[in-house]
């Protein structure tokens, strides 16, 4: 235990809060995405933890299933329903319509929410779906496959300085000013938008200020709100969006979501360093699913992708497109526990996997590749190598139900073996996981 001044020179105890209780955690996914990233945070968040989104919009969903029914997510982290207070981070992009009603949602359910929106997150507009969806028509068969939901232009409006910012959202005249602007220097991204008409812009500025009256009471400098939290040593997690493959940078480029995913952007998402994070959880699912375009080396198709799907209920929660669905990839999912630094595995849907009579995991990609990325995208050539290993069945509830009370020493044999096998290839221990749809079927393995 050591005592150190921090910077207004008070003495504080760093070895506790820091090293000996593992108070910030850092949850993300290391696949395309979908990867039940959601039920994990669920999983380990309680009444005590503050819960922090950093990354991202409504291109993200998870579903929470709980017994006052099913709640779909896009802006809040699916732990929002029992965390001590939610902060969306600076590094978001809200669609102030949708996260209304998300959190009318909630308090419908006389369900209690503590919310803080970060007043430097950027806002996305009616104005930048149009041009989401008039670049995806322009990009013909280079198309990128994106939800449509104005993600990517809204984070090129926040980097050319034009975007609009939740804290803007107070002013009507500011909204009517950038719109204009947005509109005047984006005419031929908007040539076949409504809002080209006066008209119309402005009636879309009116909507867009009538929403501060709802969300103003919930916006602040959240990075201060989250600062003095780590100092006071709260529980925390930070929840990232989007699959650590869809990273800007890192990821299946063009294939990818216009923000970074990876471990880092939580530091730039939210104002809190990285360093201050003591577990890194890396999720994965039990197999591989994407949505979109983009290369997928482990991928099914026919009857056997078919049936996997419809286990796996793969469908989108933001768009509802059936998801492409494959083998897990164990180089994909080395490169992302290497890029994120992960400390353990949280593995998902173990069920669902377990009712194929042959599971296949691919261990390789045939030669010695020094970077998965450059094998997937082009410049040396994915040939997949698999092993194979057997199923273990369908488990009925009261299976998921007697493997919870009992943990994990009662799993089946056949899927101990996939989860240690997974480990060996991996190289990291998967401390979670989850067996079942509802919430009460996540277990914790040693
Ligand atoms: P965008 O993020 O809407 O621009 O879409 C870019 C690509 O990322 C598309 O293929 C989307 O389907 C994919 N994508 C973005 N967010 C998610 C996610 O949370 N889960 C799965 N795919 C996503």
């Amino acid at each position: 235990m050591s005592s150190i001044p921090d910077l207004s020179g008070k003495i504080i105890n760093i070895s506790l809060r820091y090293h000996e209780v593992p108070m910030i955690k850092l949850i993300l996914g290391l696949q395309f995405g979908d990867e039940g990233k959601g039920k994990i945070t669920d999983f380990v968040s309680d009444e005590k933890s503050i819960l922090v989104r950093y990354n991202g919009g409504t291109n993200a969903g998870h579903t929470v299933v709980t017994d006052r029914g099913k709640f779909k997510f896009h802006l809040l982290p699916a732990g929002s329903l029992r965390a001590k207070t939610v902060v969306l981070g600076n590094g978001m992009v809200i669609d102030p319509f949708a996260l209304i009603e998300e959190i009318k949602g909630i308090i419908k359910e006389n369900l209690r929410l503590d919310i803080r929106i970060s007043s430097a997150a950027s806002v996305v507009t009616d104005l930048h779906k149009n041009i989401d969806r008039e670049q995806e028509n322009l990009r013909g068969d280079m198309k990128i496959g994106t939800t449509s939901h104005g993600i990517g232009p809204t984070y090129e409006e926040k980097y050319s300085r034009n975007g609009i910012r939740i804290s803007d959202l107070s002013s009507l005249e500011t909204i009517i000013r950038k719109l204009r602007l947005i509109r005047e220097i984006r005419q031929s991204e908007l040539r076949n938008s409504p809002y080209l008409e006066d008209e119309k812009l402005l009636e879309l500025a009116k909507n867009l200020h009538s929403t501060w009256d709802f969300i103003g009471k919930f916006v602040c400098r959240t990075e201060t709100f989250l600062m003095d939290s780590v100092e006071k040593g709260e529980k925390m997690i930070f929840e990232g969006g989007h699959g650590s493959l869809l990273d800007i940078d890192f990821g299946t480029y063009p294939y990818v979501t216009s923000s970074n995913t990876i471990s880092g952007s939580m530091h730039t998402g939210s104002g809190i360093s990285l360093r201050k994070v003591n577990t890194i959880i890396g999720v994965v699912k039990s197999y591989t699913s994407r949505v979109g375009e983009g290369p997928f080396p482990t991928e099914l198709h026919g009857n056997e992708a078919e049936s996997l799907r419809t286990a796996g209920g793969e469908y989108g929660t933001t768009t509802g497109r059936p998801r492409r669905v494959g083998w897990l990839d164990i180089p994909l999912i080395r490169y992302a526990s290497s890029l994120n630094d992960i400390d353990e595995l949280a593995m998902t849907k173990l069920d669902v996997l377990g009712s194929r009579k042959t599971i296949k995991i691919c261990t390789s990609y045939g030669k010695k590749i020094n970077n998965p990325m450059n094998a997937l995208l082009g410049a040396e050539t994915a040939e997949p190598e698999y092993i194979e290993m057997d199923g273990w069945g369908t488990l009925g509830n009261d299976e998921i139900e007697k493997i919870v009370s009992k943990g994990y020493d009662s799993v089946p044999e056949k899927m101990k073996e996939y989860i240690e096998t997974v480990e060996r290839l991996v190289g990291k221990k998967i401390s979670i996981v989850s067996i079942g749809q509802i919430r009460g079927s996540t277990i914790l393995k040693k």
